[in-house]
């Protein structure tokens, strides 16, 4: 979607990076141009992504560097280490991409306290400590940068089933509006991207298990009747981490074809209708009328 070297000379850190969506908006900053730090638990994981990624983009025409790194995003000490290996590679950071997550569905009652400080920890905590340490060094050295959180439809909305994650995604996207404003006279932009359903193995192992897959297909909800493309979401987050973007602080958009709205709007269902049984409706409601 945007320029070859859209994103030249910028370096960017993306948590979760090694997987699923994170991995191919990574694969996009690169064949954009900029340096990429990906960060999570599992380093075979992010070495072999990282490998694959340097490859796709010097076949691409980029001169831009993957590097990976071991970071727990629950552990502040970790994420400082983290800015550090970023900072001693490739001398400054310019975007950070908040975008590890952990979640699964099950009914809330039957969490142990631990399951859901295990989610909260990862989103909520993972966000803001990643989002402290490289704001602190922002701050410190004068830079302009940019946030950009990955959080879902339901922060504001709320879903049953998944009422940890929901919590900390509402959390992050508190985040990214109160900082917007805090941290625009630094010169940091802070969004969020609402991501609707993206097949990815982490998100459906865990949210569409094989015995729910026949029963809730996940594009049936969506008006555009179909699931997200990773390229999709790799063209605004790239849009939203670029110089393009420059006056779009504090804003969250949605990318999920429709589907939140579908279930919100009172009359919706009513696309099941066929011309037919319109036909009997306006006769029904204007004969109302007499
Ligand atoms: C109930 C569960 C559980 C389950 C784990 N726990 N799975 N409880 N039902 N299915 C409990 C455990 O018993 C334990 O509590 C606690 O949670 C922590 O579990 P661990 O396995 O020790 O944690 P950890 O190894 O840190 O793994 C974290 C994880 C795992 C979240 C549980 O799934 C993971 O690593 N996920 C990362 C990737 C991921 O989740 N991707 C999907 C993102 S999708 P006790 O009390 O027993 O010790 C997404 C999409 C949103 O966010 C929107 C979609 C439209
Ligand atoms: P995914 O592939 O499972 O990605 C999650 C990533 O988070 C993994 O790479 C994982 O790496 C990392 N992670 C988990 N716990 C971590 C920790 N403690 N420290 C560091 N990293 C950790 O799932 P995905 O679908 O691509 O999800 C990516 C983002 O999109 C998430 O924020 C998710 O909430 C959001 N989202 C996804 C969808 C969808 O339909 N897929 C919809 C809406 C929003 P390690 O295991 O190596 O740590």
């Amino acid at each position: 979607m945007l320029k070859d070297d859209a994103l030249a000379g910028k370096t960017i850190v993306v948590t979760g990076g090694g997987t699923g969506l994170g991995k191919s908006m990574s694969r996009y900053f690169l064949e954009l141009g900029a340096n990429v730090v990906i960060a999570s638990r599992k380093l075979s994981v992010l070495e072999k992504t990282a490998e694959e990624l340097q490859a796709s983009a010097v076949a691409a025409g980029s001169k831009a560097k993957i590097l990976a790194f071991e970071c727990d995003v629950r552990k502040y000490e970790e994420v400082e280490k983290t800015l550090a290996f970023t900072l001693e590679n490739f001398g400054k950071v310019d975007g950070l991409l908040n975008n590890a997550a952990g979640n699964f569905i099950s009914p809330t009652e039957r969490l142990s306290h631990k399951a859901f400080d295990t989610i909260v920890g990862i989103v909520l905590q993972g966000s803001y400590n990643f989002t402290l340490a490289f704001g602190k060094h922002w701050i410190a050295e004068k830079q302009k940068a940019t946030i950009l959180n990955i959080v879902t439809t339901y922060a504001w909305t709320g879903s049953a089933f998944v009422v940890p994650s929901a919590c900390a995604k509402a959390g992050v996207l508190a985040m990214t509006r109160s900082l917007a404003v805090e941290w625009a006279k630094y010169g940091i932009r802070s969004n969020a991207i609402a991501p609707g359903p993206f097949p990815t193995k982490g998100a459906w192992d865990r949210l569409f298990p094989p015995p729910l897959q026949e029963k809730l297909d996940a594009a049936s909800n969506v008006p555009l009747k179909r699931v997200g493309e990773h390229q999709e979401l790799a063209n605004l987050a790239a849009y939203l981490m670029s110089d393009f973007s420059s006056y779009v602080n504090g804003e969250v958009i949605t990318i999920d074809g429709g589907e939140w709205l579908n279930g919100a709007g009172e009359f919706n269902k009513m696309q099941i209708l066929t011309p037919d049984m319109w036909d009997m409706i306006e006769r029904a409601v204007r004969g109302s009328k007499e």
